[in-house]
């Protein structure tokens, strides 16, 4: 099978790094990549939202299947784009379509589709410019935190949490009347806060039927003890060791199989990746949100755990046999810490270069934000590398990512040496 990843992340590297080892890939390819994929596929210089080109890719190189790593071109409708071209249908799609892809791109459809299927997730209303001020009457029915999300994608940023009642009215305003996020600040989710510790679950389904991969809890915010500005994720580990069988049977009961119901239901086309973000309050799971893909860096610890060839899978969620099908999972644990640049979240710098990659040993380099300049690896990215490690125990294994950190370096360099501590 010739393969296409899309993508150029931690997440796609190892998406790229466990394809690469099924006997099943012939040509593999990556667009746009990173210096990481491109030692193990063949890296294509097209952005993940330039479906012409992806298409004259497909057919010159004869691809049979595409792996979509982001969110962008899920939302944006790459799965209709091949379903709906004579030379691009049969190729398969890691997926949904764009309509159900709008679990991720709009809050608003996300909670009703939990309304309709009675799917656990705090209570909301969702507001527009022209009813700001029934947005206001709401928050006064509510106690602090106050939880308001845009509704459209807003690159991670669209959600604020707010103490005061003043500062939520006039957040609220900003987001409605200013466009605080632009487009994706339209319409205003306001959302009962649950207070509770977090954990992301992963469902890879055809539509039909669906495997449960293994549980993560990533880190999200910049500083140590969870404090600054939140990120993309600054290391995560998998499984989650409160998440034991109780809990992971009610998130089965209460939360995947309505959630897959509902596709039907609804009559959805699914076939990929389904990302739950979860609370649990008290002993019980609640859906905070749903991406369409993997996270990131969920990826870099849940795809490692696990054993299987993903191609005959991938393949299984195109022919929606998934149900034949049966997980494998390493029972030891997973652990990654991500280095970023100086500065990330905020303004940083590029193009550094990055030492002593030869030197890790016992762990696994995923590459995130990195390029190739003059045989040289630079820094290309906010997040730069993540630093997969396993052990029996996570702590172990954690040590193990972080005695590998040591060696490595770069100017500015930056990570969490906390990864774990509330567990
Ligand atoms: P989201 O983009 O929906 O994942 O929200 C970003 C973060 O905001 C989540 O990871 C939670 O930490 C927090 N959050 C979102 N919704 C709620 C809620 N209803 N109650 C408490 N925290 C929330
Ligand atoms: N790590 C969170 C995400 O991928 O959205």
């Amino acid at each position: 099978m010739n393969i296409l990843v899309l993508g150029s992340g931690g997440r796609e590297h190892t998406l790229t790094w466990k394809v690469a080892q099924s006997e099943k890939t012939e040509k593999l390819f990556v667009a746009p990549g990173n210096a990481g994929t491109s030692q193990i596929a063949t890296n294509v210089n097209i952005g993940v939202t330039d479906f012409e080109a992806i298409k004259k890719l497909v057919i010159e190189e004869a691809i049979n299947m595409v792996i979509v790593g982001p969110e962008d071109p899920l939302v944006k409708g790459v799965y209709d784009f091949f379903l709906n071209d004579e030379t691009l249908k049969n190729v398969i799609v890691i997926g949904p379509d764009k309509a159900a892809a709008q679990l991720e791109g709009s809050k608003e459809f996300a909670k009703e589709f939990m309304s309709r299927h009675n799917i656990p997730t705090a209570a909301y209303q969702s507001f527009t410019k022209d009813s700001v001020e029934e947005g206001y009457a709401f928050l006064e029915t509510l106690e602090a935190p106050y939880v308001l999300k845009a509704d459209g994608l807003a690159a991670g940023k669209g959600v604020l949490i707010l103490n005061d009642l003043q500062e939520a009215k006039d957040e609220l305003h900003n987001m409605l009347v200013d466009s605080k996020f632009g487009e994706a600040s339209t319409k205003v989710v306001i959302e009962e806060f649950l207070s509770g510790i977090e954990l992301s679950c992963f469902v890879l389904t055809d539509g039909k039927d669906y495997l449960t991969l293994p549980t993560a809890k990533d880190y999200k915010r910049i500083g140590e003890g969870d404090v600054g500005l939140n990120t993309g994720g600054m290391g995560a580990i998998s499984p989650v060791p409160f998440a034991d069988e109780v809990f992971i049977k009610k998130i089965e009961d209460r939360i995947i199989k309505p959630t897959i119901n509902g596709f039907q239901k609804d009559k959805m086309t699914y076939k990929g990746f389904v990302f739950i973000g979860l609370i649990k309050v008290n002993e019980d799971p609640y859906v905070i949100e749903y991406n369409v893909r993997m996270g990131d860096p969920e990826t870099e610890v849940v795809i490692p755990r696990i054993k299987n060839d993903l191609v005959p899978l991938f393949e299984a969620v195109g022919n929606q046999t998934l149900g034949e099908k049966t997980l494998n999972i390493d029972e030891r644990a997973a652990t990654t810490v991500m280095l970023v640049s100086g500065g990330y979240p905020e303004a940083y710098e590029k193009g550094k270069e990055i030492n002593g990659l030869e030197n890790v040993h016992d762990s696994l380099v995923f590459h995130a934000g990195t390029k190739l300049e003059d045989k040289k690896v630079v820094t290309n990215g906010g997040r730069v590398i993540a630093i997969t490690s396993y052990d029996e125990d996570f702590n172990e294994a954690i040590k193990k990512s972080y005695q590998n950190i040591e060696k490595l370096s770069f100017d500015k360099m930056y990570y969490r040496k906390d990864i774990g501590f509330d567990l």
